[in-house]
């Protein structure tokens, strides 16, 4: 018997990692899931044998008994279904974007408080296995103190497939992998005082910007540089996975697209093989995500058996959103933004 019951809100493209993550964990079990697109939520309920079909959040609430929500529908619902999830259930995760302004942000943090309910933001690439690693031989100190990192998003591969609205929004790319790689900065390098950007529209079918290069100045006096652009000939493309550089006073740990990590220090080097396992229902190249979606999912389970804290928490996501709104304002003015420690508060 699971020990945690919960319900999906949301079942587009992206859900289906969820929906299968949720279904290989034994400790936690979707009862319902919804979606305004009722066939959606039939369609999921049948393939996953999930009891319960919902296509309003209200219903939802006042059907079912939940330890958990976890919703993956895109931004703009996300505070309205934030604020009564949090009223229904002790643990409610939202997918990025968790906001489109910090306002929003701020109202769901806010509402989470005061429900005593606990907000994890699904933000997956520092769950991705290679950043696992990597995360943990920083902090075991194999490089020193980090001076200097690079994360790094380009492809060319067609996304407005799966993800047709991605060509429509207005802010695109800082706002979809920008919060990604912010949240990496943050993760390895620490929090930020100051952001710089020139974000680029370089396919003309697109409405907002699909590349962009920021510089961002962390508390420590360290740089870190984050680039993506969804216009790049590659070959073969490295989508959908992220290149990391990090410099340490002792060595450098570099990732490779392919997950291989490489431990420069003055004894020479060492390479480690941290390309996940393709999961029996994932496909490369996808299951860098897909595992990391099943390593996030596994996690929000630790933080409901209280066996950890949230990583991230909505309350430490405002400080990366706070950076990718930053960013649009730095790259519109051409100017070097400051990020107060208040600014989020
Ligand atoms: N973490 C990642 O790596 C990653 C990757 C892709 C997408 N995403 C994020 O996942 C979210 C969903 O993306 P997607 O590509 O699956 O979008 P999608 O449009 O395919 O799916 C969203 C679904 O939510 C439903 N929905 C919207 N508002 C609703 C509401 N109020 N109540 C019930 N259902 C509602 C829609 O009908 C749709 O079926 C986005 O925020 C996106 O940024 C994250």
């Amino acid at each position: 018997m699971a020990s945690f019951k919960g319900a999906l809100i949301g079942c587009g493209f992206f859900a289906r990692n969820h929906l299968h993550a949720w279904r290989g964990l034994e400790e936690a079990e979707l009862v319902a899931v919804c979606d305004r697109d009722r066939d959606r939520a039939e369609q999921a309920a049948r393939e996953f044998g999930i009891a319960a079909v919902y296509d309003d959040a209200e219903a939802l609430f006042a059907g079912e008994k939940l330890d958990f929500v976890d919703i993956a529908t895109s931004a703009p619902s996300h505070r309205p279904l934030v604020s009564q999830a949090v009223q229904h259930a002790q643990t409610v995760i939202c997918q990025k974007p968790f906001a489109e302004t910090l306002e929003d942000g701020q109202a769901m943090v806010e509402a989470a408080r005061a429900a005593g309910a606990t907000l994890i933001i699904h933000e997956n690439f520092r769950w991705q296995k290679p950043f696992v690693t990597l995360k943990k031989m920083v902090d075991e100190g194999r490089i020193g103190p980090p001076q200097f990192a690079r994360f790094s998003f380009r492809h060319g591969f067609d996304n407005y497939v799966n993800q047709p609205y991605l060509a429509e929004i207005e802010r695109f790319t800082i706002m979809d992998v920008g919060l990604h790689l912010f949240d990496l900065a943050r993760h390895f390098m620490g929090d930020v005082t100051r952001i710089a950007c020139n974000s680029q529209r370089l396919n003309p079918k697109v409405r907002g910007e699909d590349a962009f290069t920021a510089m961002l100045v962390h508390e420590t006096g360290t740089t870190t540089i984050c680039d993506c652009s969804f216009r790049s000939v590659i070959d073969p493309d490295p989508f959908p996975r992220t290149l990391a550089w990090i410099e340490g006073e002792a060595g450098t740990l570099a990732l490779a697209t392919d997950g291989q990590l490489t431990l420069h220090t003055k004894d020479g080097r060492q390479v480690f093989a941290e390309a996940p396992a393709i999961p029996v229902w994932g496909e490369a190249p996808w299951h860098f995500v897909q595992d990391s979606v099943i390593r996030f999912q596994t996690h929000a389970i630790d933080v409901m058996a209280g066996r950890a804290a949230a990583q991230p928490s909505g309350a430490d996501n405002l400080k990366t959103l706070t950076l990718a709104l930053s960013a649009y304002d730095a790259a519109a003015t051409g100017s070097t933004i400051h990020i107060d420690k208040g600014d989020t508060l």
